[in-house]
């Protein structure tokens, strides 16, 4: 029997309708459109203003999208695993609720978090389950609404973040498609730089904490930044070298989206033209969980059947890896 594979079969996107631009983001921080755009390639992000509505609803609109199109019975659906790093609330899991919503009734759920890498270490998470042949249908979801975590009078991190989530089937292939090889890994020295330091066991709320504005994302943008280069680079050359394949082999580079100039570094560490790597930094910003589903959502119709991706991710932690993927199937 071939060795079975685990490869997506059908994606789904949301973002809010709300822009939030550059120029409205001048009224709010002592920054302007050109320092934005040239520092971090964002021109505007989305942001889910509905009032009582968490990551959650953008997960049900992503997934609801995906069983449409692919005509999807949910309840043939085994596992919803939501790769978040703003869960709707602790303790009850956001895929469990979403699971539920989308009528995924046959399927267990839980959630992953490993901030900007949530969704690429989901993705291997998952491909275990379906290479083992132990779950045939699992929907991984990625997504986050980042503007809950984001103080909007630092201007150090309000400009790089903006809310959106994907969703991605994965499903067994025994013709060899889907995830080929990944390269992960993690250094927790790396949490003091970029991290949310109350509401957890270590701090939680408190009068105290939320006066301090420890409830949100603290960066040192610098030093992730230069973390962040060096890693996404080193991955990717990685996954090249350990596949033997040239940059001929390697028909889309797909990257998380925190700035314009790390995804050109990561680009020319294996001499890429920029026309072959997804992006979507420009309209969405840093959706952290959202943004690998979202990249291919937006370049599904140009992706064929057999094409080599290279997924890349840097985040919180510090966490990063990349995935090496065989599309499998013609959009059009
Ligand atoms: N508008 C205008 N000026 C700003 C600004 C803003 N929004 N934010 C910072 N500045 C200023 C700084 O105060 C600093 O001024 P100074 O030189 O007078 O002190 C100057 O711009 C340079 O700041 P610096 O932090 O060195 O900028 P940078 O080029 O590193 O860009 C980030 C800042 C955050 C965009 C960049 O560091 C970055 O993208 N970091 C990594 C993000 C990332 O990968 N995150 C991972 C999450 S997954």
């Amino acid at each position: 029997m071939n060795k079975i594979t685990a490869a997506i079969t059908a994606v789904g996107k949301y973002v809010p309708e709300y822009v939030l631009t550059n120029k409205e983001l001048e009224t709010m921080v002592d920054t302007n459109d050109e320092w934005i755009v040239t520092r971090t390639g964002i021109k505007e992000r989305r942001i889910l203003k509905k009032e009582g509505e968490g990551t959650s609803y953008m997960a049900i609109k992503a997934a609801e999208q995906l069983i449409e199109k692919k005509q999807l019975d949910p309840k043939e659906i085994d596992l919803v695993v939501v790769a978040t790093a703003t869960p709707d609330m602790f303790a009850a899991s956001t895929a469990a609720y979403v699971a539920s919503k989308i009528g995924a009734s046959n399927a267990f759920a839980f959630d992953i978090e490993s901030a900007c890498s949530s969704f690429l270490y989901g993705m291997s998470l998952v491909s275990s389950y379906i290479e083992s042949g132990k779950y045939k249908k699992v929907l991984l979801i990625g997504g986050d609404k980042m503007s809950s975590i984001i103080d909007y009078t630092d201007r150090a991190t309000c400009i790089i973040f903006g809310d959106g989530a994907g969703a991605v089937l994965f499903e067994p292939s025994t013709d060899g498609y889907g995830v080929q090889d990944e390269f992960l890994r993690t250094d927790g020295a790396g949490r003091e730089f970029l991290h949310v330091e109350a509401g957890g066991s270590v701090m939680p709320a408190s009068e105290e904490t939320v006066k301090n504005k420890k409830h949100f994302v603290h960066q040192e943008g610098r030093t992730v930044f230069k973390h962040a280069v060096s890693n996404m680079a080193d991955v990717s050359e990685k996954m090249l070298t350990r596949n033997n394949l040239t940059k001929e082999d390697i028909n889309w580079l797909a990257p998380h989206q925190a700035n314009m100039r790390i995804i050109e570094a990561t680009a020319n560490r294996i001499d890429l033209d920029m026309s072959k790597v997804m992006v979507n930094i420009h309209k969405y910003g840093n959706t952290t969980s959202g943004t690998l589903p979202l990249l291919i959502a937006d370049y599904e119709e140009q992706l064929k059947k057999g094409d080599n991706i290279i997924f890349a991710a840097f985040g919180g932690g510090f966490s990063w890896g990349s995935i090496l993927l065989k599309w499998a199937y013609d959009s059009k």
